[in-house]
């Protein structure tokens, strides 16, 4: 059925169709700070027919700003330095394309120099070094004297992880209305509900792996030794997490580091040109306080307040056809009707991350690591657990090291002094303390941490609720949280990066758009829904 929505209007809708007609042809859309849903809004509604009901839609923000979790300070220079996410993989469609389309350059992460060293530190000793920069945990050719096939086998396993969730966008998969029914049918839950350590000592890893000939003979595990200097550094780096308290597709997810970019001037521009090109109404400074619906199957009203405001919510102009959420739920303090929510959205435990930048002409100092005076110290420092050392998750989980990495992000011209400085960022479990950073430079930090006699010229601290802790699960928060009401965040328990939050905003959209281009109004069964445009094959709204 191609047009079935015309069917409806022509019999039972048609007789109040004229009348109701202004009313009836805009479908409003309310999103709370989701850029990719109301970019792909604007996109999937360009393949509804002329006469299907015109999408408007809202967005609102709590802060001044776009982007959320991906945000860009700058250092005195005006350099622009990534706070938040800062890298992603060319595989990340979504980004990459976004990229492309609104003309963003690529940049270097980091700007090392030749002959840096990056290494990994477990608290005693420096358990891995090299000098080849960006791409040190793949160099897999390099790593063989050491650990022998593991990189292999790991550097297999996190392509097959990788392969199976990018069918998530092909056709047959996308949209999706449960993410836990995707995951299952695409094999990996056999990963999510274990952890990375589990998965790394299965012996049988050929049998997950799509493999070369060269692998199909080999039915090792994981060498430990590689998981722990190695893997783990990655999965602290990214996610502060050891290996045996993250699930094992977000394990592999922090190894899956081939290709990886981020965006010149910083990784926010691609959510704010998404709402830019959205054309959709943007109130900034504007924080969603309740979700109403106060007749069955009526339109939902929102309360709003302006962020940091003493003033009381008011109530929204306008009622909205769907309503999505498109922020951590647990953290968004809004509250509902008992009828808006028919499924409740479930709280995730969150990690509680530090993130300290700094600047300053000093650099490492040797002696912090347990070097000798004068020996090099390295500019990027990823750490690990030591052999001795029992694995915890969240702070505890830090160990010895007292921190998870320690990177040198750039060099930078002090606008004051006219030095050469570096730009460091520190990912820690705690704040960041004088005394910590005084062995670290190897000179005295004062109280302030800036000031006249401060090594440090600039300091920049911060936290954020960064991810969730990633423990084993098998089921995962649905988009469909109610009868227009639809969630994103339930993502980022299977994986949290800013391709996967932009993933389920897609998702959103388009289920939104197959169902206005299935009905003249919003209703129905899920059932006869899900049967008429489940398999996203026959809507209008199918072509992007
Ligand atoms: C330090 C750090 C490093 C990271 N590194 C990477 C990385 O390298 N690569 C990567 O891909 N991912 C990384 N991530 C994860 C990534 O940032 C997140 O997965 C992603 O940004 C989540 O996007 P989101 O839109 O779902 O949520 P958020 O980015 O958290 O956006 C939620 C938005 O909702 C707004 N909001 C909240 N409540 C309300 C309300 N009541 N009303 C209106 N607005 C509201 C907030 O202001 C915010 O703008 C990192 C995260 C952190 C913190
Ligand atoms: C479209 O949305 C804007 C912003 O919320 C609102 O002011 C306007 O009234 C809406 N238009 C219609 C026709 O509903
Ligand atoms: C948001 O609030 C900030 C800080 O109060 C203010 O500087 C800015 O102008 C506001 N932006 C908008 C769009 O109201
Ligand atoms: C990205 O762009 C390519 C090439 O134009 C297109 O085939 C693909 O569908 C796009 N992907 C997404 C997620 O928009």
């Amino acid at each position: 059925m191609k047009f079935p929505w015309l069917e409806l209007a022509l019999t039972g809708f048609g007789a109040t169709a004229g009348e109701a007609e202004v009313d009836e042809k805009v479908h409003n859309v309310a999103v709370i700070a989701g850029s990719s849903t109301a970019y792909y809004l604007s996109r999937f509604a360009e393949t509804l027919p002329t006469n299907a009901p015109a999408l408007n839609i809202t967005i609102f923000e709590k802060t001044d700003r776009v982007g959320g979790r991906s945000l860009t300070v700058s250092a005195p220079s005006g350099q622009p330095v990534e706070l938040g996410a800062s890298i992603f993989i060319t595989k990340n469609e979504i980004l990459l394309n976004a990229t492309r389309d609104f003309d963003l350059a690529l940049g270097n992460l980091r700007e090392g120099s030749p002959g840096d060293i990056t290494a990994i530190w477990d608290g005693q000793e420096f358990v891995y070094q090299t000098t080849d920069g960006e791409s040190w945990w793949w160099d897999v050719g390099k790593m063989f004297w050491r650990y022998g096939m593991s990189p292999y086998r790991a550097v297999n396993l996190v392509k097959d992880t990788v392969g199976r969730f990018l069918e998530l966008y092909e056709e047959h998969n996308f949209p999706f209305r449960s993410l836990s029914a995707k995951v299952y049918e695409l094999g990996l839950v056999k990963q999510t509900g274990i952890t990375g350590s589990e998965l790394l000592k299965q012996k049988n890893v050929r049998h997950m792996v799509s493999c070369n000939d060269a692998e199909r003979t080999d039915k090792k595990q994981i060498d430990e030794k590689f998981a722990r200097h190695i893997i783990q550094a990655a999965t602290r780096v990214n996610y502060a997490s050891n290996l045996a308290f993250i699930h094992g597709v977000e394990a592999m997810v922090s190894f899956a580091t081939e290709g990886a970019v981020s965006v010149e001037g910083g990784n926010w521009q691609i959510f704010d040109k998404m709402v830019q090109s959205s054309g959709a109404t943007l109130h900034r400074n504007t924080s969603v306080t309740s979700i109403s619906r106060p007749k069955q199957d009526g339109k939902y009203f929102v309360s709003t307040k302006i962020d940091g405001s003493a003033s009381a919510a008011e109530a929204y102009s306008i009622g909205f056809d769907e309503v999505v959420i498109a922020a951590p739920w647990q953290f968004s303090q809004i509250t509902t009707d008992a009828s808006v929510l028919r499924h409740k959205i479930e709280e995730v435990p969150y990690t509680k991350l530090h993130v300290t930048l700094f600047t300053s002409p000093y650099r490492l100092h040797p002696q912090f690591f347990g070097l000798a005076p004068g020996a090099k110290a390295p500019s990027n420092v990823y750490t690990t657990l030591s052999e001795d050392e029992t694995p915890a998750s969240g702070a505890d989980g830090v160990g010895r090291t007292g921190f998870y990495s320690i990177s040198t992000l750039k060099t930078t011209n002090n606008p004051n002094t006219g030095r050469l400085e570096f730009v460091y960022k520190i990912f820690s479990a705690e704040a960041i303390s004088p005394a910590f950073l005084s062995s670290v430079l190897g000179t005295a930090v004062p109280d302030s941490f800036t000031g006249d006699k401060s090594p440090i010229s600039w300091y920049h601290p911060a936290w954020f609720h960064s991810y969730p802790i990633e423990l084993p699960r098998v089921t995962f928060q649905d988009p469909v949280v109610g009868d227009g009401v639809w969630y994103t965040g339930g993502i980022e328990s299977f994986i949290s990066t800013m391709e996967t939050s932009a993933l389920m905003g897609m998702n959103v959209a388009k289920l939104i758009v197959d169902e206005v281009g299935s009905f003249p109004q919003k209703g129905g069964e899920d059932k006869v829904a899900e049967d008429m445009y489940g398999k996203g094959a026959d809507g209008p709204g199918d072509e992007l």
